[in-house]
């Protein structure tokens, strides 16, 4: 696994141990893009573009009222084969809305820390090399990997979990199955309880109406994943997984299988106990969610992404101006999304697709 990110001809950041993915570009730069390194020859071939448009298209900006006003197309451009590059143009970016923030860090955001590191030799407009839209490029790689994890019966796909504390249904994590993931992750607002959406929907309304945000959960599951995956360690499932889960921005936990309900649990009820059905051994439960010692175990992958409330809020905050150094009043101007969950789902899926699709290369 690889991360870096510093000003040489261009700002990236990179993952990968069999498949390197690395992202490069800013928010308010010309273009952003992706370098996919380590897939099968001719693999690209095999991608159907309008697919892979449809997937882009549930992430872009400027669809709905939950979303930034922003407006991009979001299309991938395949730039050069050997090394497979993609880019997609930064069309939309109005960079006058960031310079009214001057040297006042936004409370919440990565302005501050940006600066610490980096000084002036990084454009934070539109919250540059941080910003959501760099899970753009994120979903070309993701969106190539869900097509080739297909074509192997891996199915990923995502839901809102929750919206500032409102549920969705919890699922059967042993019996979930790939039609039932499909169906919901393909709805305009992906949660199984329409009735749950349609509160979630009113929270974010609510949190916008008075110039806030709210945060949530993304569930994301893989059905069909093989047994044997990932190692002990370092190397273990989650391990790989969690690492491009937290280059997501505004994640702030992961959770995998009950997650942190085992801490409540005894030992009788977290353990998920054998079973052998049809000549396979499975588990009766999945409080593991797919993973033991760091190795998959054939039943779904179930992880849980806990995403903050957007940082830009429009409420006035308190401040500092970091050159004079005295306190300031902060009112943020710019187009933000109320709620960054709803575009985060098939961010997730390209998350846990890149990083399945990586361990399933081990050694290939
Ligand atoms: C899809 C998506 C969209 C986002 N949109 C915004 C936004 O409109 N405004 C904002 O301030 N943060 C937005 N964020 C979150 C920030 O990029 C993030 O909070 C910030 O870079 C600080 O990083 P951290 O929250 O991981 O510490 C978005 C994140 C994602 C995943």
């Amino acid at each position: 696994m690889r991360s870096s990110c510093g000003r040489s001809d261009r700002i990236e950041s990179a993952f990968g141990d069999n498949l390197k993915v690395t992202i490069f570009g800013g928010s308010h730069e010309p273009e952003i893009g992706c370098v996919i390194e380590g897939l099968p020859a001719g693999a690209i071939d095999g991608i159907d573009m309008e697919e892979l448009q449809a997937f882009m298209d549930r992430r872009a900006p400027g669809r709905n009222e939950f979303s930034t006003p922003r407006k991009e197309n979001d299309i991938p451009v395949l730039k050069s084969k050997d090394p497979l590059t993609f880019i997609i143009e930064n069309k939309n970016a109005r960079s006058s809305d960031y310079k009214k923030l001057g040297n006042i860090p936004r409370p919440g955001h990565a302005d501050f820390t940006a600066h610490i590191k980096y000084g002036d030799d990084i454009n934070m407009a539109g919250g540059g090399p941080f910003s959501g839209r760099m899970t753009a490029p994120l979903c070309i790689a993701g969106g190539i990997a869900k097509q080739i994890l297909k074509a192997k019966g891996v199915t990923v796909c995502a839901r809102i979990r929750s919206v500032h504390g409102i549920n969705d249904t919890p699922i059967n994590y042993a019996g979930v199955t790939a039609n039932e993931i499909e169906a919901v992750s393909a709805k305009g607002f992906p949660v199984m309880d329409d009735n749950a959406g349609e509160k979630m929907k009113d929270e974010i309304r609510a949190a916008k109406a008075r110039g806030d945000s709210v945060g949530g959960k993304v569930e994301v599951v893989a059905v069909g994943c093989p047994a044997g995956l990932g190692s002990p360690m370092y190397g273990g499932a989650e391990s790989v997984m969690s690492r491009v889960f937290f280059g997501i921005p505004a994640v702030k936990a992961v959770e995998f299988g009950a997650g942190c309900d085992v801490s409540e649990m005894l030992g009788s009820e977290n353990n998920d106990p054998f079973t052998a059905a049809g000549g396979e051994i499975k588990t009766a439960t999945n409080n593991a969610g797919g993973i033991l010692g760091g190795i998959t175990d054939g039943m779904p992958i179930i992880a849980k992404l806990a995403f903050k409330p957007t940082p830009s809020i429009s409420i006035e905050q308190d401040s500092v101006d970091m050159e004079t150094m005295k306190p300031a009043k902060l009112v943020i101007q710019g187009r933000h999304d109320p709620c960054v969950v709803l575009r985060a789902v098939p961010v997730a899926e390209a998350a846990m697709a890149l990083a399945i699709l990586d361990m399933m290369m081990e050694g290939k």
